[in-house]
């Protein structure tokens, strides 16, 4: 099963992306989440990613193509993988393509889970995740227990930085530039699938699913 997961910022990919996990033997590759824990780490990696990331810009396509190859040519992706927030550019499209086909591999679904701009700028300035096991929540849709704690392991719940003033309003103007695109890209490879992800998690979960299911 290789499987792309697409959407605007605060679509619901990562949210998505866990109940994939659970019910799926696939490993989740999200390079959001590669770069903010080479931030963490404060890495070279990191140290440039976070110039971009903070500003709400695309780390640049020869940084971000290099980390997603060498993912994908580790042991655990023989079997699938699904791909979170890459590719973001036809670039990066046309690379993983062509990456894939040296494996005798292709993508089999394009899943874009699309939002109305609302409704994104709502999800994005209530999210808050754990500083420890990265678990998401919303301060309003899917609030903790405790406030600013974790109910998984009682880490300390945080803001990210790009999802602060005016980076918000550039990464979406970003997507609408650079990843929109991608949508027809995938409409004529035949792999798209759209899936309204303006209803609650669960039932677009469930829309998910299925399209997983008849891969
Ligand atoms: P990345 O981490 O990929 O961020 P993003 O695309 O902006 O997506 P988000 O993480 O904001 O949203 P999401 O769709 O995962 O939503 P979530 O499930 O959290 O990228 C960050 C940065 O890294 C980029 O800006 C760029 O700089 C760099 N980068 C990453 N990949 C790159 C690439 N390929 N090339 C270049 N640069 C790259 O949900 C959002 C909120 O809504 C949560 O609070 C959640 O609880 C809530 N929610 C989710 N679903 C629902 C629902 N159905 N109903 C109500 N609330 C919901
Ligand atoms: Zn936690």
């Amino acid at each position: 099963m290789n499987v792309i997961l697409m959407g605007p910022p605060g679509a619901g990919k990562g949210t998505q992306a866990d109940l994939i996990k659970a019910n799926f033997p696939i490993p989740h590759i999200s390079t959001g989440d590669m770069f903010r824990d080479a931030v963490s780490k404060g890495t070279d990696l990191g140290k440039e990613a976070k110039k971009y990331m903070d500003s709400g810009q695309l780390v640049p396509d020869e940084v971000t193509i290099g980390i997603v190859e060498e993912r994908l040519a580790q042991d655990d992706c023989k079997k699938g993988f699904l791909l979170d927030g890459f590719p973001r550019t036809v670039k990066q499209a046309e690379a993983l393509d062509r990456a894939l086909a040296q494996i005798g591999k292709k993508v089999e679904a394009a899943i874009d889970i699309y939002v109305p701009e609302d409704v994104l700028v709502e999800r994005i300035s209530g999210r808050i995740s754990c500083k420890n096991c990265k678990a998401v929540y919303h301060l309003t849709f899917n609030p903790p227990a405790k406030a600013g704690v974790c109910d998984k392991c009682g880490g300390e719940l945080v803001q990210r930085s790009d999802d602060q003033g005016e980076a918000v309003k550039k990464r979406l103007e970003v997507y609408a530039e650079q990843t929109n695109p991608l949508i027809e890209y995938y409409e004529k490879q035949g792999t798209l699938h759209r899936i309204d992800g303006n209803r609650n998690t669960m039932e677009v979960f469930a829309d998910i699913k299925k399209v997983m299911e008849s891969l």
